[in-house]
């Protein structure tokens, strides 16, 4: 009975070595999990790089907006990105959004302003879904956290684009990737170099495509990420500076007895 136990106990043991040392998801079936990225944002004093950050927001406007929304993000959020106000005003006006009603209890169409919301590309899920085989273009707020891996996984899967290895079949309308859960992807690549005309003269690739829009997203997931940072560093000074001032005070009042 005891002989038993431990053997099913070595044998559960051994179970959890091997998925944490290959870092498999069973869940997943046999998709590899994306390489580790140097994400500056990911540092312990970490912060999002702006110009990363900037293009980002680029490829995001001028790629991904045509599917997916943001819809948590207001345009005057992008000033944290060092955007101007001009710039802001400037980026809000460039899309035509639906408001009202007006006196007459009609919509009306007008230029966006800084309060308001990222402009989604479809009406609702199910006008999204219909222009996309069926497949709705998830909501990329929250992107980077609401996946496992997070920013890697996101950069994984815009590169991760590859041919089916032979033997696995890819229905119409899928696209085989190396990252996503069970390879087949409603989404076709929507990167590759020169994807985007960058005004700051970095090497427009795939690779820099994919590092920009992921820092941009992960951004939009934490915006105060960088003020939480900042926070910590000041709390642990704090914390510093007390115990030695506990320990001074201490010897004080310990002085007459040694
Ligand atoms: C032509 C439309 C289209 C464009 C453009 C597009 N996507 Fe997608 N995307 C989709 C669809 C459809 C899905 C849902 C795929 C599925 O569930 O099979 C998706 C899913 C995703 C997912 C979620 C994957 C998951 O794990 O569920 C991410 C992340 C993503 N897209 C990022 C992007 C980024 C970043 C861009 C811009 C560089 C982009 N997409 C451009 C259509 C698009």
């Amino acid at each position: 009975m005891k002989m038993n136990m431990m053997k099913t106990s070595a044998a559960a043991l051994a179970f959890v070595a091997t998925v944490m040392v290959s870092g498999t998801s069973f869940a997943a079936g046999d998709t590899p999990r994306a390489p580790a990225q140097n994400w500056s944002f990911n540092k312990l004093f970490g912060s999002f790089e702006p110009a990363a950050a900037q293009r980002g927001f680029q490829v995001y406007k001028e790629v991904c907006s045509g599917c997916h929304s943001m819809s948590l993000l207001s345009y005057r959020h992008l000033s944290q990105l060092g955007f101007s106000e001009d710039e802001v005003k400037a980026i809000a006006a460039s899309v035509e959004v639906t408001a009202g009603p007006n006196d007459e209890g009609e919509m009306f169409e007008r230029p966006g302003i800084p309060a308001d919301r990222f402009k989604a590309p479809f009406a609702n899920v199910q006008a999204a879904a219909a222009a996309n085989n069926g497949k709705a273009p998830p909501d990329l707020s929250l992107m980077t956290k609401a996946r496992v891996g997070g920013a890697d996984y996101v950069y994984g899967l815009l590169v991760g684009y590859e041919e089916a290895p032979s033997g696995v079949e890819v229905p119409e309308g899928g696209n085989y990737n190396k990252y996503f859960p069970g390879h087949v992807i409603a989404m076709g690549p929507p990167l590759s170099d020169e994807s985007v005309e960058y005004t700051d003269g970095t090497k427009p690739t795939l690779s820099q495509h994919a590092k920009d829009v992921t820092t941009f997203m992960a951004w939009a997931a934490e915006p105060e990420m960088e003020a939480r940072k900042r926070m910590g560093v000041k709390v642990l000074l704090f914390l510093l500076v007390l115990t030695g001032m506990l320990y001074a005070v201490k010897r004080k009042v310990w002085e007459n007895l040694h």
